[in-house]
């Protein structure tokens, strides 16, 4: 198999094709989607529809899967796999969630800029969304590249993020649009993580800046100047040239690196069907948390 690559971005991201992902890939197929995840961070697969077990079955041959915030919330879910994560705004009979069903938090959360599980203290890898029911209108996806936000990064500031942490936390976009429902025993499920604010992508070796709506304070300042500083470095990176939008049809596929990417969901009516599967992997060497 040779993987084709088409870039859909001056910086980042690539249409991949070439390959049928309903079949077990060999360890030379997954070395060129890997090199080429290294390299544009976010692949597009088109016409590539999966039922719940194939989905789950690709996913797996990137590394252990981890279940995300659903290990502290425990909500129901409407598969057959805890590793399925639903974003979807359907109900658990698969019909459209009405306005008050307290999963839509999890839904318009989405739409705030973030990396899947930053909050959480694994090694969080890729993300894999597969597209089965989409809105005719509204409700694309955006991504921004952190390292090409690192290179534009003025020299004054980043003298000030060298060196320094981030806390990220799980519930914290949650509290700023407004959701207070947690227990205290979920808020213990998820401790906060810190996370140096500069990293360097293993794969890529370039540095990065590592930021996102989970991030609560920055070590060495005060809550409200770490907060700022926070504001200022989300705006930098999600300048319009380090972003690239995705319009979904049903069947498409992508995969993005949650290490070098951010991303958000786009507003879209919610009366309206829009069905999508997640699988979030972790490096190799990792074991996956398990859902109470
Ligand atoms: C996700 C996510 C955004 C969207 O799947 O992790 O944040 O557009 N999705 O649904
Ligand atoms: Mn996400």
């Amino acid at each position: 198999m040779t993987l084709a690559l088409t870039p859909l971005h001056p910086l980042f991201a690539a249409e991949a094709g070439g390959v049928d992902l309903k079949k077990p890939l060999d360890a030379h197929a997954i070395g060129q989607i890997e090199a080429a995840m290294d390299r544009y961070a976010l692949l597009v697969f088109r016409d590539q529809p999966l039922d719940q077990d194939e989905q789950v079955a690709l996913a797996r041959q990137f590394g252990p899967l981890d279940a995300g915030l659903r290990k502290a919330t425990g909500a129901a879910t409407r598969f057959a796999y805890e590793e399925l994560i639903d974003i979807s705004n359907l109900a658990l009979d698969g019909s459209v969630a009405s306005r008050d069903n307290a999963k839509l938090i999890g839904v318009l959360a989405n739409q705030l800029w973030h990396s899947d599980s930053s909050f959480q203290n694994l090694p969080v890898k890729y993300s894999m969304l597969s597209a089965v029911a989409v809105p005719a209108e509204g409700g694309d996806t955006e991504w921004c590249d952190l390292r090409a936000a690192y290179d534009a990064l003025p020299e004054a500031t980043r003298r000030i993020v060298e060196g320094r942490t981030a806390r990220h936390s799980a519930f914290h976009s949650r509290m700023l649009l407004g959701d207070d429902r947690y227990t205290d025993g979920q808020m213990q499920r998820f401790p906060p993580v810190e996370r140096p604010l500069v990293g360097v992508h293993p794969g890529s070796k370039r540095k990065l800046l590592f930021v996102g709506v989970h991030c609560d304070r920055v070590s060495g300042m005060s809550v409200p100047e770490g907060r700022l500083l926070i504001a200022e470095l989300l705006e930098h990176a999600t300048r319009r040239e380090f972003v690239y939008r995705h319009t979904w049809r049903p069947g498409d596929y992508v995969i993005w690196d949650n290490r070098s990417t951010l991303h958000r969901g786009r507003r879209y009516d919610l009366s309206m069907r829009r069905d999508l599967r997640r699988t979030t992997t972790l490096e190799r060497h990792a074991a996956p948390a398990a859902v109470d």
